[in-house]
């Protein structure tokens, strides 16, 4: 689909539908939206005072204009509370609207660009806004169904603006917003893919299918490189697959003048987690194939950091494997030797996300980078903590971790901070070895991530428990049931920010 920003008055495109939009609370609509209601007779205001729109946060109201304006159709999209007004509630609307609209048929309509105007948002945000809304608001993942349900899909969406002096910035915006759209669908793709197809040998050509788009260094390491690097850690959990594991490493130089400037995302990428050894119940287990979304979110970044250029050297390390049970698995209390000489009892064969981040976090500290940050769906325990609504947030550098959380916020990804306090590490002392892989049920996620933890070094260390948020089991907004792709612009935000200081 493609986005069209063009100068002139809404009222008068020749479109199946144009996009106005309200605040709650307000009863008689201005700007745009007024414009319309007094080419409706005042539909507007009546529907309005009727009860029928209110302008809540998401609502979408289509309204048929009957021969007195050119196009077909007027849709109300409320934007909520005018105090709460931000970037997320324009995606979230813009993704409501165009999978209404795409359901009742219409393939071109035009919009205008939500808070742009009285909302007082900045035009190319409002635009990035629009496209991210709508592109993944009608995301699909389609590819393995024999018939499409032969609906016609949107292909053409205008946002038009009155004043030509913004139309620069709306052009900026939805370029930007298409290349983050599109890393996001991407992310998606690979976590819904399921785990037969989404191999470690596949997601690495996915990453170097993304490397080669964004003009970056990539490098896939096999299983006797890790045996090499001494990736016991790594090793052990991958022993019971068949699959060829893999460590991607895709690298972007945008500031090769001051190498200490630099930033890695490690990401989780395991591609089917059936617990090993320790396997899980059946219930839900091919959810499973999702467990790789840390290491998606990580490539999809790395992707879009390419496209954008910030100028600070990012690396993307992608341990990627599957867990799987077998004759050649390992078993609970084998022993494993890290590549950073410290020993894992390993209690548990199904809390390896620890085990693959043990070795490619310290991987990243043994290339020099000062700030390492891991993506992972590590731990069941963070939905029943946070549930679905924002990501757990650890570290042991508390202005790194606050700059996370800031680009989160900024990006509309939300995240929470929980406490690493050393008493947790009693939980994971083992008697035979170094740590255990698993420190208990009590505080499960803070102490998956501590064990990620040791082997930061002296590195600016912080951890991304995506679990309870990388997959989604309803469609609203512009998040759709199944892969979320969540993280992808908040590691792009945080690359920005920090190449900004
Ligand atoms: N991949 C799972 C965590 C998970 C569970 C992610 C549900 C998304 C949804 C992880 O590898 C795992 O199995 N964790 C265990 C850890 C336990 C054995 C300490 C868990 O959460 O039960
Ligand atoms: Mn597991
Ligand atoms: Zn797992």
């Amino acid at each position: 689909m493609n986005f069209e920003v063009v100068a002139g008055d809404l009222g008068v495109r020749e479109t199946d539908a144009i996009v106005v939009n309200l605040f709650q609370g307000i009863a008689s609509p201005g700007g745009a939206t007024g414009a319309v209601d007094g080419a409706l007779d005042g539909a507007i205001t009546r529907l309005i005072a009727d009860g029928e729109i209110t302008g809540k946060h998401g609502e979408v109201t289509v309204i048929h204009t009957l021969g007195k304006m050119a196009p077909a159709r007027v849709v109300v999209a409320g934007l909520g509370k005018s105090s709460d007004f931000d970037a997320e509630a324009v995606r979230s609307v813009s993704g409501e609207t165009a999978r209404r609209l795409q359901g009742i048929g219409v393939s071109r309509y035009s919009t205008i660009a939500h808070g742009a105007g009285i909302g007082g948002m900045d035009a190319a945000q409002s635009a990035q806004a629009i496209v991210e809304g709508t592109v993944l608001g009608l995301y699909d993942f389609d590819r393995f169904k024999s018939s499409k349900d032969g609906r016609k899909s949107v292909e053409t969406v205008e946002i038009v603006e009155f004043d030509s002096s913004k139309l620069a910035s709306l052009q900026l915006g939805v370029d930007r917003g298409m290349v983050q759209a599109e890393a996001v669908a991407f992310c998606r793709n690979m976590v819904n893919e399921p785990g037969n197809r989404m191999t470690p040998s596949r997601m690495a050509e996915r990453a170097l299918k993304a490397a080669d788009d964004s003009g970056l260094e990539i490098e896939v390491l096999d299983r006797p490189d890790l045996e090499a690097l001494g990736m016991g850690a790594f090793l052990g959990v991958a022993q019971g697959s068949k699959e060829p594991p893999k460590l991607i490493i895709m690298k972007y130089e945008g500031d090769p003048d001051n190498p200490g400037n630099n930033l890695a995302i490690v990401g989780k990428g395991i591609t089917f987690d059936s617990g090993g050894i320790s396997i899980k119940p059946s219930a839900n287990m091919g959810d499973m194939k999702g467990d790789m979304a840390g290491g998606a979110a990580v490539i999809s970044a790395m992707k879009v950091i390419g496209q954008v250029g910030p100028k600070i050297n990012v690396t993307g390390i992608v341990a990627a494997t599957e867990n799987m049970p077998g004759g050649g698995a390992q078993r609970p209390g084998d022993i494993v030797r890290t590549m950073s000489g410290k020993t894992i009892e390993i209690d548990n064969t199904d809390a390896e996300g620890r085990l693959v981040l043990a070795d490619a976090v310290y991987y990243a500290h043994e290339q020099g980078i000062r700030r390492i940050v891991d993506i992972a769906t590590l731990t069941g325990a963070m939905s029943i903590a946070l549930g679905h609504i924002c990501s757990g947030l650890f570290g042991n550098d508390q202005g790194f971790i606050d700059r996370i959380k800031a680009s989160g916020d900024a990006a509309g990804e939300r995240l929470w901070q929980l406490p690493t306090y050393d008493e947790y590490k009693e939980q994971y002392r083992s008697d035979v070895a170094d740590m255990r892989n698993i420190g208990g049920r009590p505080a499960g996620s803070i102490t998956g991530a501590l064990i990620i933890g040791e082997f930061a070094g002296d590195a600016a260390w912080a951890h991304v428990d995506i679990a309870g948020t990388s997959f989604s089991s309803k469609t609203s907004g512009y998040t759709v049931k199944g892969g979320t792709g969540v993280m992808v612009r908040t590691l792009v935000k945080l690359a920005e920010e920090l190449a900004g200081e």
